[in-house]
């Protein structure tokens, strides 16, 4: 059998979990070494489900000379110190997004961790899933033409926890992100950001000053305009679905369906929907980790790495801006040898 990538998943709530289970069944190339959770009811519980060892312990899995890598699950503000800690363990590191909730730490950890040499993939999954990466790979070889319009949906059907959110760095930096990533792989960089927020379930989501609902109004370099609209409680389902018009196609991925069977009566049928990010996205979630073990495996560079998740980053903290302060926010991209870095006007620390 070939060499697998021995990884220990730090952080078992909704994500964790979902990570969980694919390190320990669906990826060839990675294993679930072991499972650490601060909650020793949480580690235990999963660890017996996937038969793996588990700890409260990260300096222990970091001593361990049978660990490889890390995935990181954990909630956002811990991210950047799991990730630098465990590069200079000489483990490789996949982390969720995002970063950090501070740019200065996000800058500091992308340097720290390529300093030591081992992998650093981010959680774009979206960049993993078939359909996405069809798509992208199509539109990179000029199939589409000149893109015109760009596209995205992604609406939550009910939201997370209220502690979730109040540690979550705001909607755009929590959910926009990751249709501000697929906007930058699939048309390219951005240099305008608007955007609209509103409050419009649950006053509890505005008494710690964040939304539930958000439009975001694009201009891409290259002339596309882009529109993102996001929700945090949908209700019919979770949506994540794309379109991008271009000159010579237009592309549409819909979302897709958990169960493969309409229900037909008379002049009326009906089909399930998704619910949630693990229904939508059976594959991506799978494949990126899959991705990431052979990339650490085989010594070359994971597609999406620190340098997208602070583009991203960036460009979510430019759609904050926008919204608190109802103008739009210009930004500039600068192609560095390490990737592309967005200058913007919004200070350090919002
Ligand atoms: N890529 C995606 O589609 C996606 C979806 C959901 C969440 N996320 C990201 O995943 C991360 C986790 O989100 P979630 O919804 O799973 O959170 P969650 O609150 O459900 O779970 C977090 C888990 O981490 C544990 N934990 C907290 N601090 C820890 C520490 N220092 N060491 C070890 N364990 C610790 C908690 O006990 C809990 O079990 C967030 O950064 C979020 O942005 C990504």
């Amino acid at each position: 059998m070939h060499r697998q990538l021995r990884t220990a998943l730090v952080g078992l709530g909704r994500m964790g979990r979902i990570h969980a289970g694919n390190l320990a069944g669906r990826c060839p190339s990675a294993q679930l070494a072991c499972v650490v959770d601060a909650s020793p009811e949480a580690a235990r519980r999963v660890a017996e489900e996937l038969g793996v060892r588990w700890t409260t312990s990260y300096e222990d899995v970091l001593a361990d000379g049978a660990v490889d890598a890390v995935a990181i699950a954990t909630p956002t503000g811990s991210h950047a110190e799991l990730s630098v800690q465990a590069a200079k363990a000489g483990k490789h590191v996949f982390c969720e997004k995002p970063l950090s909730l501070d740019r200065q730490a996000a800058v500091d950890t992308i340097e720290a961790v390529r300093a030591t040499g081992v992998a650093f993939q981010v959680g774009f999954h979206r960049r993993f899933d078939p359909d996405w990466a069809a798509a992208a790979a199509r539109m990179h070889a000029g199939e589409l033409g000149q893109v015109h319009l760009f596209r995205t949906s992604l609406r939550d059907m009910t939201p997370p926890k209220a502690e979730f959110l109040g540690g979550s760095g705001g909607f755009f930096v929590d959910m926009t992100i990751h249709d501000l990533d697929t906007a930058r792989w699939m048309v390219g960089e951005i240099v305008e950001v608007t955007a609209q927020g509103a409050v419009l379930t649950d006053p509890a989501i505005a008494e710690i000053g964040d939304l539930d609902t958000a439009v975001v109004l694009l201009r891409f370099e290259n002339g596309a305009l882009g529109v993102i609209d996001n929700s945090r409680a949908a209700g019919y389902g979770y949506e994540c679905s794309t379109e991008v018009m271009g000159s010579r196609a237009t592309v549409r991925i819909d979302n897709p369906h958990h169960r493969n069977y309409e229900w037909r009566t008379p002049g009326w049928s009906s089909r399930d929907l998704v619910r949630d990010f693990e229904q939508r996205y059976p594959y991506a979630y799978a494949e990126e980790l899959e991705a990431f073990a052979r990339c650490a495996l085989q010594g070359t560079p994971p597609a999406v790495g620190g340098e997208d998740a602070l583009a991203a980053f960036d460009l979510a903290r430019a759609a904050d801006l926008s919204w608190r302060e109802g103008r739009t926010v210009r930004l500039t991209p600068l192609r560095t040898a390490d990737g592309v870095r967005y200058e913007t006007a919004v200070p350090d620390g919002r």
